[in-house]
């Protein structure tokens, strides 16, 4: 094991703030369920891209996160393959970064049980993710159980950060508070995770339905969700197509005016303009959309073209994703034993010595 990364087990006396200062980590992840969007990449995965260089990072394709609700197992894997590929075609280096498949390290699974008895029924009901998918008539034990899964993911590697969009930024505060109580009940186990959020564009929204969340899971051919893998001419007539109002005049206004909002925050998120200062160099909609179009085609063509080279070459992904599960577990497991033994469990006695 390198040791890179490492956490290292709790010292006697280390307060909560102790542990949280000892090192910078990042930790983060994408369920492969729908195809990737551009939501993903400017809630996370841009940043994510960005912080790897900088300090300790490790991103995980969250697989057991997408059998939460119902799935199609003749598709999960080939799900699971493209999104790894998608991140590494984003921008990923897997020669500075840890890239995973959560599955692959079991070491989730064991946390997730200490996470769920930690956390509270209450809590967990009142998660809005929760609360709007469980208004179909069944839905998985896992869907509310979810957050405790997540909170097993953070809290096994000692993330100190945690890069999400806004839709996600409640499951990282009750990590938090789950870190805090378990380190409360039963000593100091955990690092405390802040969750980070994007400068502009921490939720972007369908462009259909403004005031919705532009979401993976939709219709591949839903018409308000561009994503990464989308050719020029689609993106093209999605933007074309995108809802603004019928007012003249180009304003920054969300509440007012969330399309058009929506485009200006798309466009901010590609320079350094904020979407107010931004909105007073367009004099129509069609120039705005251009230049919002523009952007977009010119940030997914190299995405685009590493994936088809990636595509073609998956030793690449599959040797990446084997040293990423290895390094992930290797850091998981003394984090995973300490809970256990904080928490009260046996541990698993060392063999007797065999007889010389
Ligand atoms: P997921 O796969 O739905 O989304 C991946 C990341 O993209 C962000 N995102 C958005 N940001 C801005 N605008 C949008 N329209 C938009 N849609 C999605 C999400 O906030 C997320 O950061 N449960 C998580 C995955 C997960 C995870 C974790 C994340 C599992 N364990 C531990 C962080 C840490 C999820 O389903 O994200």
């Amino acid at each position: 094991m390198s040791g890179r990364l490492d956490a290292g087990p709790a010292k006697r006396g280390e307060t909560e703030n102790t542990l949280t200062t000892r090192k910078r980590r990042v930790f983060s992840g994408t369920a492969p369920s729908g195809r990737l969007t551009l939501g993903n990449l400017l809630g996370a995965v841009g940043r994510w891209t960005v912080l790897q260089y900088e300090t300790d990072c490790l991103f995980s394709v969250v697989d057991l996160h997408a059998v939460t609700t119902e799935h199609d197992p003749r598709e999960l894997a080939a799900r699971t393959r493209e999104f790894a590929t998608t991140l590494f075609a984003a921008g990923l280096n897997p020669d500075v970064c840890t890239v995973f498949v959560q599955g692959h390290v079991p070491e989730h699974l064991g946390l997730t049980w200490l996470m769920e008895c930690t956390a509270y029924d209450g809590e967990l009901r009142r998660m809005i993710q929760y609360r709007e998918k469980a208004r179909q008539e069944s839905v998985r034990v896992s869907l509310l159980t979810y957050p405790a899964l997540m909170a097993a993911d953070i809290l096994l590697y000692g993330a100190t950060e945690v890069p999400v969009g806004e839709d996600q930024r409640q499951h990282v505060e009750l990590a938090r508070d789950l870190a805090l109580r378990f380190n409360h009940r039963y000593g100091e186990t955990f690092v405390v995770p802040e969750v980070t959020l994007p400068r502009v564009a921490a939720r972007l929204s369908d462009l259909q339905e403004p005031t919705r969340k532009m979401s993976k899971s939709d219709p591949d051919d839903a018409v308000g969700v561009i994503r990464l893998l989308d050719p020029p001419e689609v993106v093209r007539r999605k933007v074309a197509r995108a809802v603004t109002d019928s007012e003249r005049e180009v304003r920054y206004d969300p509440g007012a005016r969330p399309g058009v909002a929506n485009l200006l925050d798309l466009l901010a998120a590609f320079g350094d303009d904020g979407p107010e200062a931004l909105a007073e160099r367009y004099a129509s909609y069609g120039e705005l959309k251009s230049d919002v179009t523009d952007a977009v085609v010119d940030a997914l063509r190299p995405i685009q073209e590493r994936y088809r080279d990636l595509v073609a070459d998956p030793g690449y992904v599959d040797t990446a994703l084997a040293v990423g599960a290895h390094h992930a577990s290797d850091l998981a497991a003394p984090v995973l034993a300490r809970a256990q033994r904080n928490f009260g469990l046996l541990p698993l006695p060392a063999p007797a010595p065999s007889p010389a």
